[in-house]
């Protein structure tokens, strides 16, 4: 006789069963700390808008870097595009502080996927990172792009300690979950604030593996570009570069230079603050990562009056586009993106950002200079190298000139062109543990605005080679001529 209550009895024993049973399997796994499900788990299968397919795999997710505050780092990465089990594993960062590396990096700079102006659609750069290395993005500190914390007051206490203890627990944990790229030869690499971040985060590197004789991170060195270094020679050398580029009137440039003389880069007076005021008024609505390129509004307002003589320039609207990080905003807002990439519903901000205001505004430590780590750094022997967009007036290439010069290193090879396709791509200067290059037309973002000369140097920076010297053939042409 079928007693209905026996049988939802019933029902609920086999259902606590199958929950036993599933809770049990959960246990194991965890308990095996099986790293290649969660590296199953983090896996990007399709993009929205991906329209191609991709011979390499990719990989999104967190990093918990601390429990009991619920703090997590957010990645994505990137293997390389043929034979990744030989390239080294390379760490890209950008700056701000406050800003996504998935926003600049990867979507506008050295990353595969970039994203077109509907702000839905993607397309394949051609001149990828990931073609020489296994490209790691990072979301750093918490309050940037995805990474967050579940304690809000931690987005009010970030700084560039707290950003190099947070970003070497991640690696470490990183590559728990990774174990493939453990013993990879490692380099991190980044701009602007993360002039800050990468050499602070290589020392932490070597420090820890010193501590644990062991080389739990194989660091070999690193590589940044226009990169904020040293304030004092870096206020020096932007007043003069925004002075001789023609930007800023004589008066300006005598004020700024006693304004500003000394003062943090991050928390100046607000001495220094007003007359910095005074200089981008004089400027104008140009981009100051790019003085010679369209602004982003600009170029807006000429697509309706010159929609004509766009199509003739058409090629060149096609390789430069100054409105990239608007772009980034719509497609990292559509939730199926945010789905595809892992992102944790209850933990994603309100509204994606490629630059956090909270976290800029209340960043705590800045020191005034980095040059004391390079100096730990060279001496450890890693292979350092320093590149610089020289149409950049945000952190100049007269900055970077005046920051290298003042670690007052011994020239090992002096001061040459570098060429690229017969063109001179840009400048360079070997010094005893560190290598200078110049990249001629580029921005603040040099993968932007040179994507070619940028995957040039980054393929000479990982074999550790010179940048390129002219073809044989060109320099047959010049004595003869
Ligand atoms: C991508 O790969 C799938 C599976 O191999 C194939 O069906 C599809 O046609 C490919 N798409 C393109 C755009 O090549
Ligand atoms: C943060 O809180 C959310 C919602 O409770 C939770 O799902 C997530 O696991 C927490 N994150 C961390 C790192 O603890």
């Amino acid at each position: 006789m079928a007693n209905p209550r026996w049988v939802f009895g019933l029902k609920t024993l086999l259902i606590f069963i199958s929950l036993y049973l599933s809770l049990g399997s959960c246990l194991i796994a965890d308990s095996l700390e099986d790293s290649t499900a969660q590296q199953k788990l983090d896996k990007v299968l399709k993009l929205p808008g991906q329209t191609f397919n991709v011979s390499f795999a990719h990989y999104a997710g967190y990093v918990t870097v601390d429990k009991n505050s619920g703090k997590a780092l957010f990645y994505w990465f990137f293997e390389a595009a043929e034979d990744p089990d030989s390239k080294p594993l390379v760490l890209w960062l950008n700056g701000g502080p406050g800003c996504s590396s998935i926003a600049f990096g990867l979507a506008e700079e050295i990353g595969p996927f970039h994203i077109r102006p509907d702000g839905k659609t993607l397309y394949l750069n051609p001149y990828s990172w990931n073609l020489a290395a296994n490209i790691l993005f990072l979301d750093s500190p918490v309050g940037v792009g995805f990474s967050y914390s579940n304690t809000s007051s931690d987005l009010l206490t970030n700084g560039d300690k707290k950003t190099a203890k947070d970003s070497l627990k991640f690696l470490l944990k990183w590559l728990e979950r990774f174990p493939q790229y453990k013993d990879r030869d490692f380099y991190i690499s980044g701009e602007s604030y993360a002039g800050h971040y990468v050499p602070q985060l290589s020392q932490a590197i070597v420090r820890y593996n010193k501590a644990n004789k062991a080389k739990a991170i194989n660091l070999k060195g690193y590589m940044v570009g226009n990169a904020l270094t040293d304030d004092y020679h870096d206020h020096l050398g932007l007043f003069q570069f925004l002075w001789s580029a023609g930007l800023i009137s004589d008066e300006t440039y005598k004020l700024s230079n006693i304004l500003c003389d000394y003062e943090s880069f991050i928390h100046s007076s607000s001495a220094c603050n007003d007359i910095m005021d005074v200089t981008s008024e004089e400027m104008g609505n140009i981009d100051p990562y790019s003085i010679y390129t369209p602004s982003c509004s600009a170029s807006t307002g000429q697509a309706k009056w010159l929609r004509k003589r766009r199509l003739t320039v058409g090629q060149l609207s096609e390789k430069y586009d100054p409105c990239t990080e608007k772009h980034s905003v719509v497609y990292f807002n559509l939730p199926e993106v945010q789905k595809s990439l892992h992102v944790l519903p209850e933990a994603a901000p309100s509204k994606w950002e490629t630059c956090s205001g909270i976290v800029s505004t209340y960043w705590k430590d800045s020191p005034i200079t980095m040059l004391d780590v390079y100096r730990e750094l060279i001496q450890e022997g890693l292979r350092i190298w320093v590149f610089s967009g020289d149409t950049d007036a945000v952190i100049p290439i007269t900055s970077t000139r005046y920051s290298i010069d003042a670690l007052k290193l011994p020239t090992v090879s002096p001061w040459r062109p570098w060429y690229d396709d017969g063109q001179v791509g840009g400048w360079t200067q070997e010094y005893e543990g560190l290598n200078f290059v110049s990249v001629r037309g580029a921005g603040h973002e040099v993968p932007l605005h040179r994507p070619k000369q940028a995957l040039t140097l980054f393929k000479a920076f990982l074999a550790g080679t010179a940048m390129p010297v002219a073809a044989s053939g060109s320099q047959q042409l010049i004595s003869d001529s």
